[in-house]
């Protein structure tokens, strides 16, 4: 998404958690314009996919002070197509506030679970049925195909799973290549309700496959309120309402440091990109400063430090991603050992690992034992 788009999404995400005033500024800065195009942008690529075998198109009016804009959600048999304007032949109309589609769009859960709107099929004032119209039946019922697109639509204040995320955009982080969501959900579930800055190196996706992106596009739906940035090496056209990415190597320190001086501190960075030992390294030293103290860094596919291909080794020792973590782990102990300890050590209170991945808490640490251990040897400074 463009950079204009990202900056209308990041103070209206910033404000979705504060009180009516705090978006009433947000907006009058924006304006209702900008304010009213990121927020359907963001609505368009958040419902739900939903085909219909006949055309039905939904109307929605957005309010603000004393003027609206209309927006047409038409599903159809190739899915929904959002366009600006009052659809023709609406079967029912959605209306809502600007507050209310702030909420529901970009606020934490009980936030989106308090927005309202009003909903009306339409012709609002149909004629009553004659006494020999047909009786109803399912066939002919025009009302569950507008339940269907309403909820679509309005569906978007409900957590979907990242399981059922990782299926629909194609990410191969479960159910075919890697079994990794849970231990993403364990470890990211505290926060889908904040608004995260997640990097992640590889964009992935090959040649037309359609699943170009498919983790970006997962992180998205998964934070309703975060920001997505991805990087890759080859030229990638992800589009997403809160989606960015950027054309580099993860081996180039300085296009990391740089990426990272302009759009960090990042809550998240994941390694998703080439696994290869030298790289992965690389970008850990160059992005894990830039993680923002309580963050999390993560790497997958661990299994290339015993690859050679990837630059690993038959047993995992020398300068592979394994050996390094490794080190880590006697690193959370600096207070303890005689090792010495570098600025990454100082700063590392967690390491989860699981099958061919791991998790990295960035937070000081400087827990100490008590004076009194000194007396048996075990800090003798
Ligand atoms: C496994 S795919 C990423 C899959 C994606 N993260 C997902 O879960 O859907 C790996 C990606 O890393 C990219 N890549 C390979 N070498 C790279 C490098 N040196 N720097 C940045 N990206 C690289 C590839 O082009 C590829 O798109």
């Amino acid at each position: 998404m463009s950079s204009e788009h990202f900056k209308a999404v990041e103070p209206l995400v910033a404000v979705a958690a504060g009180s009516e005033a705090d978006v009433f500024a947000a907006v009058d800065q924006i304006g209702f314009a900008d304010a009213a195009a990121c927020l359907f942008t963001e609505w368009a690529d958040r419902c739900a996919p939903l085909s219909l075998p006949e055309e039905l198109a939904l109307h929605v009016r957005l309010d603000w002070r004393d003027e609206s804009r209309d927006h047409g959600f038409v599903f159809g048999p190739a899915g929904m197509t959002a366009t600006p304007g009052v659809p023709a032949a609406a079967a029912a109309r959605v209306g809502i506030s600007l507050v209310h589609l702030v909420r529901l769009l970009f606020g934490p859960a009980h936030l989106r679970e308090s927005a309202r709107w009003t909903h009306r099929m339409l012709p609002e004032n149909p004629e009553l049925p004659g006494r020999d119209a047909p009786r109803l039946t399912p066939d002919n019922d025009p009302r569950p195909p507008i339940g269907r697109a309403t909820q679509a639509l309005l569906g978007v204040r409900q957590a979907p799973a990242l399981e059922d995320l990782a299926v629909r955009f194609g990410s191969d982080k479960w159910g075919s290549a890697h079994w990794y969501t849970p231990h993403y959900a364990r470890h990211f579930g505290p926060w889908r309700d904040e608004p995260v800055r997640l990097l992640e190196i590889g964009i992935g996706g090959f040649g037309d496959s359609g699943y170009e992106g498919g983790s970006l596009h997962m992180w998205q739906h998964y934070f309703p309120r975060g920001l997505v940035f991805g990087v890759d090496i080859t030229e990638k056209k992800v589009t997403g309402s809160r989606i960015r990415t950027f054309r580099g190597d993860q081996n180039d320190p300085e296009f990391l440091a740089r990426l990272a001086a302009e759009h960090g501190p990042f809550d998240i960075v994941i390694d998703d990109g080439s696994h290869r030992n030298d790289h992965v390294l690389t970008s850990f030293d160059a992005l894990f400063p830039h993680v923002r103290d309580g963050g999390l860094y993560v790497i997958e596919d661990l299994q290339s430090s015993y690859w050679t291909r990837f630059g690993g080794t038959p047993d995992g020792t020398g300068a592979t991603t394994v050996s390094k973590l490794k080190t880590l782990i006697d690193g959370l102990h600096h207070q303890e050992h005689r090792l010495g300890s570098t600025a990454v050590e100082r700063n590392v209170t967690e390491l989860h690992f699981y099958h061919n991945i791991a998790f990295i808490r960035k937070e000081v640490n400087d827990e100490c034992g008590p004076a009194w251990l000194r007396r048996f040897g075990i800090d003798p400074r």
